[in-house]
């Protein structure tokens, strides 16, 4: 969920709508805002997305006041509908807030509540919140600050919210534990959100609260920030934002998805810039440099991420085996963090995580972290909580990624691994000095080779065409190229909703291969590289079964172009490099399937960018 509020001498609610658009990447299931002008507290929401919530609240012209917040939700308790949309307001009608995260004994909590008289509207665990705080308030006789203070001790969970209390129009209480929230800093204004782009052109200014920490924002006042359990107050640090507006929108393009796509060639330059040091043979990372006995002396590595950065660990293993000679094991965050895993003092422990937010990640890393493992952090999102709750770590330096779907994010998570991967195998001896000078060579003309890549375009378009109604899709690869496989099946189902399955090719044969018929497409990852023979086998396989075939091949091959039904080139490069290029018609595909079919691209059904649920 995206929260977002405001206070001072503006309008609130411009503010508010916009900045909800923005963080709308967040989840789009129901949204709403409320606004108090002094008079009226008017609270307007819906199901649907921050569209839907514009037109209805001109339409009730319910659009005033200087204080406001608003709420853009992934559905976790009850269904997404108007009533459990955000904001939720107390018994009295005095008190609103927004909420993300959960407040896992709520139940409890509600009970009590219904037994002191209180009533509820809606299934969420948010009402149950804002009933909390205002029975705390009259039982206790404090202010509103206090108030949450003492009504979030009794919580289990995860939460950022804001409150505000119509009869003390001046502030907004604001408090978070595991879910992100930013307190931008203007001129006697303030502005709140799940993160900065909502105020980007209002303040550069901004505070980011941490796990434990609340804070009072009133106009005419100075800020306060305090510990939630123990009351001690904290002095904030105020940071300059680097990110621009420019990041944040379109540019020209349809959808943030296809500009996030053809951003690659330059993401992953910016990704090893400063770091890769071609003409000096050197590779210079300080979160790795720093800490390189760790690296070293590490028995193994554990990978623990999410969804596609999951994918980006899948391919790490296969490069770090392959260059650094160190074992790698890559685990679900969410299945490590709940099966009583081995986690030894001499393991390194690196979590992938494009947001920096994602809640079963942050659990893994909690946990590596107390069994004793060095915990290294990649993640794109500067100064997010996995990046701080790490010992050490690399940005991707990616930009600021919008569309659900993750593309640039991974080439640049793989670009990141790579660069320690051959750091560590020049250290440990496992590649010679030649090599390794070769090797940064090539990763240095990724960028333009990627840019190739992307000339296939039209080409795509067309064979996207041919298959928009494909019910399934089975996508094959081997080696470095088998995550590649996985990755490619998922962002087809994401976005266009047709299933996809990824295979390593050669287990086509046990299962998959059922499938396969003359309305099958099948997606083949065959570069020169790697073991081609093998994979121009599996094709004929397929073909045998009347199954399509589109080939991902190396450019000029003409093997599998004679077999395939349709054949998308990439340029040649060393093996270990290819998942940097043979990504990229897979995003392509995908993106003119969803779009042939009408599909929302950047905000797929039922899915979220940042998932700060577990
Ligand atoms: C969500 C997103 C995916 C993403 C995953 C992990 O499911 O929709 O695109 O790969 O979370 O996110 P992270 O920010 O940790 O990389």
């Amino acid at each position: 969920c995206g929260i977002v509020g405001y206070i001072g001498k503006r309008d609130a609610y411009p503010i508010v709508l916009n900045g909800l658009k923005r963080l709308e990447y967040r989840g789009y299931d129901s949204a709403g805002i409320a606004l108090y002008d002094g008079e009226l507290l008017n609270v307007c929401k819906t199901k649907g997305k921050v569209s839907d919530l514009e037109i209805k609240m001109q339409a009730a012209s319910v659009i005033h006041g200087n204080i406001g917040i608003g709420h853009t939700r992934w559905a976790t308790h009850g269904v997404p509908n108007d009533v459990n949309s955000h904001p939720h307001y107390s018994n009295s009608g005095n008190l609103v807030i927004i909420h993300n995260g959960i407040i896992e004994n709520y139940e409890p909590l509600k009970k009590e509540l219904i037994n002191r008289g209180f009533n509820f509207k809606s299934d969420t665990d948010t009402e149950v919140l804002i009933n909390l705080i205002e029975d705390v308030k009259n039982q206790e006789d404090v202010k509103l600050g206090k108030a949450v203070q003492i009504a979030l001790n009794q919580t289990i969970g995860a939460y950022a919210i804001a409150v505000f209390d119509k009869n003390k129009p001046n502030e907004i209480v604001v408090a978070r534990l595991g879910s992100p929230l930013a307190i931008g800093v203007g001129e006697d204004e303030f502005f709140i959100a799940s993160d900065a782009s909502p105020f980007l052109e209002f303040t550069k200014n901004a505070i980011y609260l941490e796990d434990g920490e609340m804070a009072v924002v009133r106009t005419h006042k100075d800020l306060k920030v305090r510990k939630i359990h123990d009351d001690s107050l904290v002095d904030p640090y105020v940071q300059k934002l680097q990110m621009n507006l420019e990041q944040i929108e379109k540019g020209g393009y349809d959808s943030f998805m296809l500009k996030e796509i053809y951003e690659q060639p330059q993401a992953i330059k910016d990704t090893f810039r400063g770091r890769m040091l071609v003409d000096q043979g050197l590779i210079k990372m300080a979160g790795v440099d720093d800490h390189i006995d760790k690296f070293l002396n590490a028995k193994r590595i554990l990978v623990v991420a999410c969804g596609t950065s999951w994918h980006a660990g899948l391919v790490a293993e296969y490069i770090f085996e392959e260059l650094a000679r160190i074992p790698v094991e890559v685990e679900y965050a969410s299945e490590f963090r709940y099966r009583n895993p081995v986690i030894n003092e001499d393991d390194v422990v690196i979590a992938i995580s494009q947001s920096g937010e994602t809640a079963d990640t942050m659990a893994a890393i909690k946990l590596a972290k107390e069994n004793g493992a060095f915990v290294f952090g990649v993640c794109n999102v500067v100064g997010s909580s996995i990046s701080r709750e790490t010992h050490a770590g690399a940005y991707t330096h990616a930009g600021p990624e919008i569309g659900v779907a993750s593309t640039k994010a991974f080439t640049t998570q793989i670009t990141v691994l790579t660069l320690i991967a051959l750091q560590l195998a020049k250290k440990k001896g496992k590649i010679s000095t030649s090599q390794f000078h070769n090797y940064l060579v090539e990763l240095e003309s990724i960028p333009s080779k990627v840019k190739d890549a992307l000339e296939s375009n039209d080409h795509i378009e067309q064979i996207a065409s041919v298959y928009k109604n494909a019910k399934n899709c089975l996508y094959l690869g081997r080696g470095f190229n088998f995550p590649v496989a996985l990755e490619g099946a998922l962002k087809l189902k994401e976005i266009s909703y047709i299933h996809a399955e990824g295979y390593p090719a050669a287990e086509m044969k046990h299962g998959p291969i059922a499938l396969i018929d003359s309305d099958m497409p099948v997606v083949v990852i065959a570069t020169k590289k790697g073991h081609y023979e093998k994979v121009v086998s599996n094709i004929q396989e397929i073909k045998s079964r009347e199954g399509k075939i589109i080939g991902v091949v190396t450019q000029g091959d003409i093997d599998v172009r004679g077999l395939a039904d349709h054949a998308i080139e990439v340029p040649d490069t060393l093996e270990f490099l290819t998942p940097l290029l043979t990504t990229i018609p897979l995003q392509l595909l995908s993106y003119h399937i969803a779009i042939a079919l009408g599909r929302d691209v950047d905000q797929p059904r039922n899915l979220a960018k940042s998932v700060t649920v577990e």
